[in-house]
Order: structure tokens, then C-alpha cells, then sequence
């Protein structure tokens, strides 16, 4: 167990009786569960078999991906909820990825001003990073979390076994949010990063754990972002505006962690130029997520599209771009505005470096 300050996660293969005493002590009224179509799929039935008593529970069932986290999806869960109806006691499951501990988090922390919620994440990135932090929310128009609440689950249940299901895509698009959170919250976990075989499926469960403590230790002091929090946004500037644009142009979108990828790696170069960070470091940063990208994302594009996508972003104060950048590892710098001009560069470094 790590003891948060606002909730505990459990993490292993034990984490069931930990589930079973958390939903005793609780006791809802009434417990639904909030899924997707893959997640249904591939992970109900491990839940199920571990929790029978579940099987009673309504179940809300969204489309997969990222097209779920708008609005319409928000009203659907809580008019479901409201025909039950679910009392102010009720308890809402989140099993899924970040789409659906997003979503399901901020219909939870809004429906009657907020009812209890608890994630069990079904993919990496809900495991090492979405599932935990108490930010939760969905998309307006295509532009990345503009609309959500800080809510903060009930308890986060990480189970290893539903990651063998996920598609090697959807895998690997969670190393980068790995990388990240050691590249910014400290130098030991992002030296220790280095000597380890990354891709090796058994390192995986000591990574998730290290990136929760990590990221407990850096939004527990800050869950407002409002400062110290804001170094974990590193590389989702550039990440959410190509996200973005790749989700608006008709094309195969990308997925977070792959937009979250190249971002970093344009932050990392943005930072070698604004706030000192040695080559060196970006060139390592950039050779780990090589070992997971080897097609490039696209960054030749209408640059007043990436610039009005990069403009929408939450981190954005006073009309400019705001950046949080990095000097060394483990030393962010939050809050720094970037020029138009330096972000055109970025993207242009981040082509010639991937296809030369
Ligand atoms: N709130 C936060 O702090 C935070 C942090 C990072 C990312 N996010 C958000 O998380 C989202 C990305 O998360 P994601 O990559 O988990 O996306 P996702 O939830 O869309 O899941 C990716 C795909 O994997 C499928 N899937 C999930 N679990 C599966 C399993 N065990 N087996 C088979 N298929 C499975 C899903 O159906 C989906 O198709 C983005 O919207 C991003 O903005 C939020």
C-alpha cells in the first residue's frame, strides 16, 4: 500500500482483499461500474471472478478512446446515474484506462456535488500516471482537459494482471509518461531509469510503483497545480497541441503517450536553448523513447493550427505560451513563456533528428 495524503493506492496481485475490506468499510448504497467496450472485453471477467458480488452492479459502457472524453459522454454517465437513481452515497468504479478514470472521475466529483469514486486502471498510463493526482476532466471541441475538477478517488486499485491484455500500441504509449515523471521529479529515479532494461516486462511493476510515489509526493503538496505540481506537465504543451491537431485532421490519431513522446523531445530541445540543459541529457532522454518510437510522429503542419491548439493550453497566462522546461534532470523550471518562433524550431529539430 502507499499511503497518500488524501487517499491510499494498492498495488500487486493481493490487491482484491484490499478491494473486498475498502468496499466493506464503505459500505455504499449502491456501487456502478463505468468501463469501455475493450475494457469490457478483456477485463471484466478477471474482476468478476475476483469480485462476484460485482456482477449485481449497473454497468456504463463507452465507446474506446479518446472521442469518450467530450461532454455529451459526461452528460450520458450522469443522466444513467440519475435514472437509478445513484443517492449521494452511491460508489462509482472506474475500470480503464485514463479516458475512463478522466471522465468517470469528473462525473463522480460533480454528480450531486460529488459522490465517491475509485479507479482500477487497465492500461500503463492509468497505472503509472492517470489513475492517481485527483485531476480528472474531459476535452471541449478537440482542445485537451479544459473542463474538470480536482477530485480526489475514494482509493486506486493497480492490478498487473489487466495490462496483459493491452495492445502493444496502447503499451508502449506509456513509457513516455514514465520517463517523464523521472526525468522531472528527481535525478536517483531518472539515473536508476538508465540502468534498467525498460522494456523488460519485469521491471514494470517496480516502475508503476516508483511513478505513483513520485507523483503522490509531488500532487500531494500541490493538487491545485498551481505550482510545484506544474513540473509534471513537461512535454504536454507541444504533446496536447499535437494530440490535438491529430484528432481534428481526419488521419489515424495519435495516441497520448506517442504526442506526450515527441513533446518531450521538443521541451528537451526548447530547454537546451532557454534554461541550459546540457545536450547530453536530451540526447539520453531522446534515446530511451527511441527504444519505444521508431516511427516518427508527423510535425509538419499548418503552424497557426499547432500554434491555436498550443494557445487553448491550461499552463497559458497573459496571452503567452508558458512552458514548464527543465534545466537538469530532477530540476524543472515551471512557468517559462516560449516564444512562436522557438516552438516552430523545436518541431523542426524534432523532424530532422528522427528522420536523419
Ligand atoms: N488525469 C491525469 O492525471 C492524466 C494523466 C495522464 C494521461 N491522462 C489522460 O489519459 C488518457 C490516455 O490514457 P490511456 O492511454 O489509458 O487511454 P485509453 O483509456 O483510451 O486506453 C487506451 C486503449 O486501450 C484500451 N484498453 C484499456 N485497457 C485495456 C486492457 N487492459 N486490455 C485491452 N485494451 C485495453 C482502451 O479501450 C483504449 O482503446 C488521455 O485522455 C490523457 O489526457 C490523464
Amino acid at each position: 500500500m502507499i499511503p497518500g495524503r488524501f487517499y491510499p493506492v494498492f498495488a500487486g496481485h493481493e490487491i482484491w482483499q484490499d478491494l473486498a475490506a475498502y468496499l466493506d468499510r464503505l459500505a455504499p448504497s449502491q456501487v456502478f461500474l463505468l468501463t469501455d467496450e475493450h475494457v469490457r472485453h478483456h477485463c471484466m471477467a478477471i474482476l468478476y471472478d475476483k469480485m462476484p458480488a460485482l456482477k449485481e452492479s449497473p454497468v456504463f459502457v463507452l465507446p474506446p478512446g479518446e472521442g469518450s472524453k467530450d461532454a455529451w459522454h459526461a452528460e450520458a454517465v450522469w443522466k444513467w446515474l440519475s435514472e437509478y437513481p445513484a443517492g449521494k452515497d452511491a460508489l462509482l468504479i472506474n475500470l480503464g484506462g485514463g479516458v475512463v478514470s478522466d471522465l468517470g472521475g469528473f462525473v463522480a466529483g460533480t454528480y450531486k456535488r460529488g459522490i465517491t469514486f475509485i479507479n482500477l486502471p487497465t492500461t500503463l498510463i492509468g497505472q503509472a500516471d492517470a489513475a492517481v493526482g485527483g485531476k480528472t476532466g474531459i476535452n471541449l471541441e478537440g482542445f485537451k482537459n479544459q473542463v474538470g475538477t480536482i477530485s480526489h478517488p475514494g482509493a486506486v486499485f493497480i492490478c498487473p494482471a489487466f495490462l496483459k491484455s493491452l495492445p502493444v500500441r496502447a503499451l508502449v504509449s506509456g513509457y513516455p509518461e514514465i520517463i517523464k515523471t523521472a526525468l522531472v521529479t528527481g535525478a536517483e529515479f531518472w539515473d536508476d531509469l538508465n540502468r534498467v532494461v525498460l522494456e523488460a516486462p519485469e521491471a514494470l511493476p517496480s516502475l508503476i510503483r516508483r511513478c505513483v510515489m513520485a507523483k503522490l509526493s509531488v500532487a500531494d503538496l500541490d493538487p491545485e497545480d498551481r505550482n510545484e505540481r506544474k513540473c509534471l506537465n513537461f512535454g504536454h504543451t507541444i504533446g496536447h497541441a499535437l494530440e490535438g491537431v491529430s484528432h481534428s485532421n481526419g488521419n489515424e490519431p495519435l495516441l497520448h503517450g506517442e504526442a506526450v513522446a515527441a513533446g518531450m523531445i521538443c521541451e528537451a530541445y526548447i530547454s537546451t536553448l532557454l534554461t541550459g540543459l546540457d545536450n547530453r541529457a536530451l540526447d539520453k532522454m531522446a534515446s530511451l523513447l527511441k527504444i519505444f518510437y521508431d516511427r516518427p510522429v508527423q510535425t509538419r503542419m499548418d503552424m497557426s493550427r499547432f500554434l491555436m491548439f498550443a494557445s487553448r493550453d491550461k499552463k497559458n497566462s497573459g496571452g503567452e505560451i508558458r512552458f514548464t522546461l527543465i534545466e537538469a534532470p530532477g530540476k524543472p523550471v515551471i512557468d517559462c513563456p516560449v516564444q512562436n518562433e522557438i516552438i516552430e524550431k523545436a518541431l523542426r529539430f524534432y523532424r530532422e533528428s528522427y528522420t536523419s
